[in-house]
């Protein structure tokens, strides 16, 4: 294992504690509703936006207790998102983080719901931590911004809305993946820098939106030639449900020369900050090369 892998699991293992201890109080009635969020929040997951939060949180001296409640608020964004980008009408996935998807156990009404309830306890969670000031209110909003009718939700609109497409073109695949990808990922890297006065605060929104798209084309890549073993979801399905994507615009192989720029630029953009960015440049590579 490298350094990089053992900060890697140093902060995912800090953050599913965190999660564990959410998982463990939660009691709402019915049974089923609890179990239905458990089953898609404790399934597994790269938990790549809680780590990136967490190391960004490290890089600028901003207390892990500070942000680790919108570590595990954004966490919930993204696991609802999941959850109802599988469903039959949205990407009809039947597999997610290995499993079949929440749908499949618990129905496509109860898996509408698990969504719904994970999106509004994040506003719980984000609203909870409003009253520690006004940095938190703005950290707050940034989230729910970045998940919203500006953000993934509009991204997610544009990819249901270009499926099967003729023509595909630049601006409306950069669209997609700014809003519904990189936006989250944005969140991650944003929030510590609006909870310590915006230090650094552009050069690390231009990092978390180039680390959204190398995130989302590596996604597309490895629809095509990554495995259900490592990857936990079935692969092929973009072509099937004719999916606006990077590999659909550029070929597979200017697909991978793409990535390497977009990888290249977020190198470049942590060497504009004085501060101890390797993690954060290594992650930029782990997206580039990872296979799951
Ligand atoms: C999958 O996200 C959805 C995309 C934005 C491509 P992740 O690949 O981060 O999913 P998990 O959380 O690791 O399952
Ligand atoms: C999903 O993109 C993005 C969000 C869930 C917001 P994809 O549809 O490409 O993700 P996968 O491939 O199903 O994980
Ligand atoms: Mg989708
Ligand atoms: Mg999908
Ligand atoms: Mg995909």
């Amino acid at each position: 294992m490298t350094d990089f892998d053992l900060k890697y699991e140093e902060y995912a293992k800090k953050f599913e504690k965190t999660l564990d201890g959410f998982c463990e109080k939660l009691d709402c009635k019915p049974q089923l509703l609890a179990d239905s969020l458990k089953y898609s929040l404790k399934l597994g997951g790269k938990r790549i936006r809680p780590v990136l939060m967490l190391a960004t949180a490290d890089m600028l001296g901003v207390e892990e207790e500070r942000v680790m409640p919108f570590a595990l608020a954004l966490e919930l964004v993204h696991t609802y998102s999941l959850i109802h980008d599988d469903l039959p009408e949205m990407d009809n996935d039947d597999f997610r983080r290995g499993k079949p998807s929440n749908h499949k156990v618990f129905g496509v009404g109860n898996a509408v719901l698990a969504g719904d309830g994970l999106l509004n306890t994040a506003y719980s969670i984000l609203f909870g931590e409003c009253f520690n000031g006004g940095e938190y209110v703005s950290a707050a909003k940034y989230i729910c911004d970045c998940a919203g009718i500006y953000g993934m939700i509009a991204g997610q609109s544009a990819d249901l809305a270009h499926e099967n497409d003729k023509e595909i073109n630049e601006d409306i695949l950069d669209f997609i993946y700014e809003n519904k990808t990189a936006k989250l990922i944005m969140a991650a890297v944003v929030t510590p820098t609006i909870l310590c006065g915006g230090k650094y605060y552009s050069e690390l929104k231009a990092f978390g939106k180039e680390l959204g798209f190398l995130f989302q084309i590596t996604d597309d890549i490895l629809d095509v030639e990554g495995s259900f073993e490592n990857l936990g979801k079935s692969t092929g399905k973009d072509l099937r449900e004719g999916k606006y994507t990077g590999v659909g615009l550029y070929g597979l192989d200017k697909c991978k020369i793409k990535a390497d720029l977009i990888c290249e630029n977020c190198v470049k953009l942590m060497e504009g900050i004085s501060a101890d960015t390797s993690f954060m440049k290594k992650i930029a590579f782990f997206v580039r090369q990872r296979v799951g």
